[in-house]
């Protein structure tokens, strides 16, 4: 690419040059002087995107559950409880199929008071929905810039975590009400289930997302725990489960009727 219109674009003896600059025809024009009379040319008028705007626009505000979820930038008038986040390259804006299924299964249970672990937080937007829905919260996930992003947007809906730690669930106490872990890769929560099931109190429950609707049987077939309800969102699928076998568990707010993929 070339900074300015002095610039002589270094042509080799074979082969093709790109260059790019500013200006209209007239002054790609006078650009295309510098080359051999013998070069092929092949140019092409581009618009100047707003790559900022492009780029924002695929933040556009959403309703997740009862909240209405919106990047850091936009103003919002609506009357929905919000969740505030600024966009980073960690995953969790609210728009994924598996983290909606995420927030509405939360919903579904009566968390108020209770010890919420959201395993493999993104930009800790499941962690701030159950902060606001009254929960303590504590977060994990593997990878420091998701950890660090997700305390960020915390702080920007002026909540703190109990406890995070960069790591997976095996380093939680053993008496958490309720564990999130949405990890996109189904095989992943298969290899920590059994972490995952001893960091729960004896009647805490699991919420499951991330799970491709093609490996829904697999990851029941591994888990085979009660199963009160599951929840689907753009062919996501979140499943709630109950790590006792009686009706025990964390007490639910609705019915449970939720298996039909309902769109935004
Ligand atoms: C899909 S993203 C986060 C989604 C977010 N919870 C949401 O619902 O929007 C999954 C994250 O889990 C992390 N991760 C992968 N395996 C993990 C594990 N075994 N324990 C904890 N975190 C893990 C990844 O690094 C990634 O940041």
């Amino acid at each position: 690419m070339l900074a300015s219109e002095t610039d002589v674009p270094a042509v080799a003896e074979e082969g093709a040059v790109i260059f790019t600059f500013d200006g209209g025809a007239e002054v790609a024009e006078r650009r295309m002087r510098v080359l051999p009379p013998n070069a092929d040319l092949l140019w092409r008028e581009k618009e100047n995107r707003g790559w900022t705007r492009e780029c924002q626009k695929s933040f556009e505000p959403l309703r997740c559950g009862r909240f209405r979820i919106r990047a850091s930038w936009y103003r919002s008038s609506s009357q929905r409880e919000k969740i505030t986040f600024d966009p980073s390259l960690v995953f969790g804006s609210g728009h994924h199929g598996s983290t909606r299924g995420c927030v509405e299964a939360l919903e579904k249970f009566d968390i108020d008071g209770k010890k919420v672990l959201d395993v493999g937080t993104g930009s800790g937007i499941l962690a701030i929905a159950a902060a606001k829905m009254g929960a303590l919260f504590y977060l994990c996930v593997t990878d420091e810039e998701a950890l660090n992003a997700a305390v960020r947007n915390c702080a920007q809906n002026g909540i703190a975590p109990r406890k995070v730690w960069v790591s997976s669930v095996l380093r939680a106490e053993k008496s958490r009400d309720l564990i999130v872990a949405n990890f996109i890769v189904s095989d992943v929560l298969i290899a920590i289930r059994d972490d995952l099931i001893r960091a729960l109190k004896a009647k805490g429950s699991l919420i499951l997302s991330g799970i491709m609707e093609r490996f829904g049987r697999r990851i029941r077939e591994a888990f085979s725990m009660r199963e009160p309800f599951t929840v689907k969102r753009d062919g996501w699928l979140t499943i709630a489960y109950a790590k006792t076998q009686d009706i025990g568990g964390l007490p639910f707010k609705r019915a449970l009727n939720t298996a039909k993929d309902e769109s935004r």
